[in-house]
């Protein structure tokens, strides 16, 4: 089983912070770090999970609202007097640069949903492309017509379907959007293993406000891998690995 940092190492440290994904960086044997990029007022490629800042910064609106200097006004709470900023994607790969080499993986949520975040596509894939870092990066997204149009920009980059349901994931991207990856919530397996093989099937858990650790303490991996699951996305990878 691939163990990923969700978030970077969100159950203990703020998501998506530089912060976080310092942490992951720092664990021996962890595949890779999943986060999710939107886009500033401005244009600037931003690592936030909500379409609002609300939740995760001292800060009230939509991301999609700021600019960039706007953003990096805003504070996340770390603890022990330390204080983040949301980061934009390029302070990430190069935080990650040195993992690079070795192989370490980066997901790449495109948080494009709610609002569509024209020309998001275009621009995470030029960066991806000059930095040569189109064999670490997966790139992922809910929409079913962003992953095709990234298809379309790049025809060999590593795409994952997401959905809630495993079955849904497979039904999307038979559709032709041009994944070839399956990215279901951990509980959404509802397809028996032998539909699922020849896939990589990266499975996630959630909540954060409501933090959802496993019934008794401990994820089953055996059992999970077992179900066709091949990758995990915790909050706790450090746990794990
Ligand atoms: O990419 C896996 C997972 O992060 C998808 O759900 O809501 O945590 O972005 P969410
Ligand atoms: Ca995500």
């Amino acid at each position: 089983m691939k163990i990923w940092a969700h978030r970077g190492c969100s159950q203990m440290y703020p998501e998506n912070t530089i912060l976080a994904f310092e942490k992951a960086a720092a664990i021996e044997g962890l595949a890779g770090i999943e986060l999710d990029i939107q886009l500033s007022r401005d244009g600037h490629m931003v690592v936030c999970h909500d379409e609002r800042v609300d939740r995760t910064t001292d800060g009230i609106g939509e991301v999609r609202g700021f600019t960039l200097a706007e953003l990096k006004g805003l504070r996340i709470e770390a603890g022990g007097g330390r204080t983040e900023r949301i980061p934009t994607i390029e302070e990430v790969l190069d935080l990650l640069e040195p993992k690079f080499a070795g192989g370490f993986k980066l997901n790449i949520e495109l948080k494009n949903s709610n609002f569509p975040y024209e020309g998001m596509e275009e621009r995470i894939v030029e960066l991806v492309q000059e930095r040569g870092l189109q064999g670490n990066v997966i790139y992922s997204s809910f929409s079913a017509l962003s992953l095709e149009k990234l298809r379309r920009i790049d025809p060999r980059a590593e795409i994952g379907m997401l959905d809630t349901k495993v079955s849904d994931c497979l039904f999307k991207l038979k559709g032709g959007c041009g994944a070839n990856a399956l990215h279901p919530f951990w509980r959404g397996i509802d397809l028996p293993a032998e539909q699922l093989r020849g896939y990589a099937v990266r499975a996630w858990l959630s909540g954060h406000l409501y933090p959802e650790r496993p019934t008794g303490g401990r994820l089953d991996l055996a059992a999970l891998e077992g179900r066709g699951i091949t990758d995990l996305f915790l909050n706790e990878p450090e746990v794990y690995c």
